[in-house]
This record gives C-alpha cells, sequence and structure tokens, in this order.
C-alpha cells in the first residue's frame, strides 16, 4: 500500500484517522523566505515546501536561488524565484506582492537573509555599517511593513518568523554592528507581536547559535586562524557540536506552523544550550 494512501492510526477515540497527506503541516499555505538560496533559508525552503507550503524564494543569488525553486518543484512542491535585495523596500514591496498575486495570499513571511561583519567599531566603515544595518534590520523592516497589510486583509491572519541570533540575546566579540543588528531584530519581533497580538499576525524571531553555514565558512576565514575558530566554534555550544540548517529550518517550521497557534513574541534560541550559560 502506498505511503501517502495509508490512513493514519488515531490514539484518541474522538478524533477520526486522517490520510497523511492531510497532515502536512502548511498544507495551502503560502511562504516567502529571504535568504532562501543556501544555508537555513534553503534549509527552511526545502523543509516548508516538503510541508506542503508554496514558496517565494527571495535572494540576492539568482543561480541557488533558481536552482533550488528546480529542485523543489521537481519534487513536486511549488516554488518562484524573485531576486531580491533585502536592503531595498522596492525589492521586498516586489517580491511580497509577487507572493499575493501569485498563491492569493501571504500566509508566512521568513526574513532570514543577513550578513555579518566581523570588525571591531572604529575599524568599521560607514559603507560597510550601513551595508550590514541595510540587509539585517531595514531588510526585515521593510519586508515586515510591506507584509502587514495583506496579512490584515487575509480572513486567515499572516505569521512572521525573524531570523535574528544568540547574538541578539548575548554580546559577542568583534561584532558590535552584527550584535546590534540582531538585537534590534528581536525586539522588532516583540515589538510588532504586540501591535498584531489580536488581529491574527503573529510574531516570533528565531535565534541560531553557531550552524554550519556558508556565513560560518566565511566567517572563520577572517580569523588569523580558521582552523582552530572552527575547533573552537564546536567547543563553544554545551551539546559539544555545530548546529546544522536543518536543525533552524525545524524549529523555524514549528514556529510558522498552527502547532504554535499560541505561540508570539518569543525569541527561540537554537543553540545547543550557548545562551543557557
Ligand atoms: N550560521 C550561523 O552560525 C548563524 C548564527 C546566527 C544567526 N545566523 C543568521 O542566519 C541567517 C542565515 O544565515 P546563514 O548562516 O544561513 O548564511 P548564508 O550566508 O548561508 O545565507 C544567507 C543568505 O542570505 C542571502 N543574502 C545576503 N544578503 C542579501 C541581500 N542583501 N538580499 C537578499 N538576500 C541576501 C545570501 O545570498 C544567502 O542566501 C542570517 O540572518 C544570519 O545572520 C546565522
Amino acid at each position: 500500500m502506498c505511503f501517502r494512501e495509508r490512513n493514519v492510526p488515531s490514539f484518541l477515540a474522538a478524533e477520526p484517522a486522517r490520510p497523511v497527506a492531510e497532515l502536512k503541516r502548511l498544507a495551502g499555505k503560502s511562504a516567502l523566505i529571504t535568504g532562501a538560496s543556501t544555508g537555513i533559508g534553503r534549509a527552511s525552503a526545502l523543509r516548508f515546501a516538503r510541508e506542503g507550503a508554496k514558496l517565494i524564494v527571495a535572494d540576492l543569488r539568482e543561480e541557488e536561488g533558481e536552482s533550488l525553486c528546480r529542485e523543489i518543484e521537481q519534487g513536486g512542491g511549488h516554488a518562484f524565484y524573485v531576486r531580491t535585495d533585502v536592503a531595498s523596500r522596492a525589492d521586498n514591496e516586489r517580491a511580497i506582492d509577487c507572493c499575493v498575486k501569485r498563491y492569493g495570499a501571504i500566509d508566512i513571511l521568513f526574513c532570514n537573509a543577513g550578513i555579518t561583519l566581523a570588525k571591531l567599531l572604529p575599524d568599521s566603515s560607514d559603507a560597510e555599517i550601513e551595508h550590514l544595518l541595510g540587509v539585517n534590520l531595514l531588510g526585515v523592516i521593510h519586508a515586515a511593513r510591506a507584509a502587514i497589510p495583506p496579512m490584515l486583509a487575509q480572513p486567515r491572519g499572516g505569521t512572521m518568523l525573524f531570523t535574528a541570533s544568540k547574538t541578539g540575546l548575548v554580546a559577542q566579540t568583534d561584532s558590535p554592528v552584527y550584535c546590534a543588528s540582531k538585537g534590534a531584530v528581536v525586539m522588532l519581533a516583540k515589538s510588532l507581536a504586540l501591535d498584531y497580538a489580536t488581529r491574527g499576525i503573529r510574531v516570533n524571531a528565531l535565534c541560531p547559535g553557531i550552524i554550519e553555514t556558508p556565513m560560518l565558512r566565511e566567517f572563520a576565514a577572517t580569523r588569523s586562524d580558521p582552523d582552530a575558530a572552527w575547533r573552537s566554534y564546536e567547543a563553544a555550544q554545551p551539546i559539544g557540536r555545530l548546529g546544522t540548517p536543518e536543525e533552524c529550518a525545524d524549529a523555524a517550521l514549528w514556529l510558522v506552523s498552527d502547532e504554535a497557534r499560541f505561540i508570539t513574541g518569543v525569541a527561540l534560541p537554537v543553540d545547543g544550550g550557548f545562551t543557557a550559560m
């Protein structure tokens, strides 16, 4: 018997068994993910698509974004790439508009795009500071501002998730502007959660610890001894290893799914215990 056709046994007498296909957690939902071409965003796009979401992949990296969409479509899902620089208000508006026109709604906005700046403050140029804040903070503000009106207009509301960082909760050395941007994203999520709590929009932040992604490899490469830096990252988390993009995607999926319908205004560490110290 095909797995999809089989009925899931119900453990509650009052709840009739449902086909597995109906249990997809994002079935019938549309989701826009920024920074979806690589790392945590890519893993989340694949996870959300497997759970039935129709996706807009919004990223600067065209080749990787298009290739991810092909992979999802070939697997029977729906995904459309929109070249987006999140630092641009117009690009964010265009991507959200595309989601609404293509799928009829924007149910999930996952603002995940981000960059790092591993420099002490006096060594950081105006251009570097403005670029980082433009991507990591203004990028989220632009996207959220554009998504709120359509989400309010949809009878089923919507949910937003912002990728902050453990550095939005506890500071780290050598990255003051990055830490400041992530702390601001945490407070943006909490503020918006309060503003829209009774109006059908949930807003949460995801706070990854040290996750093995292209960003981390680029960051390690800026250190004087990249191998030693890598070993120190692995040792830094109480769980004793780096996190994976898929582990972040699992947490993201839960936060945007209806299973988290009573959860708003949280900043969830996905950090192997780092912020418990
Ligand atoms: N990897 C970690 O250890 C770690 C830890 C904490 C938080 N984070 C956060 O997780 C998020 C994802 O990072 P990642 O580790 O997967 O890195 P990554 O470099 O693999 O992914 C970042 C993605 O953002 C995209 N991007 C960058 N600038 C953009 C722009 N201006 N417009 C649109 N897209 C843009 C990139 O093309 C890429 O697809 C970031 O917000 C990052 O700050 C990562």
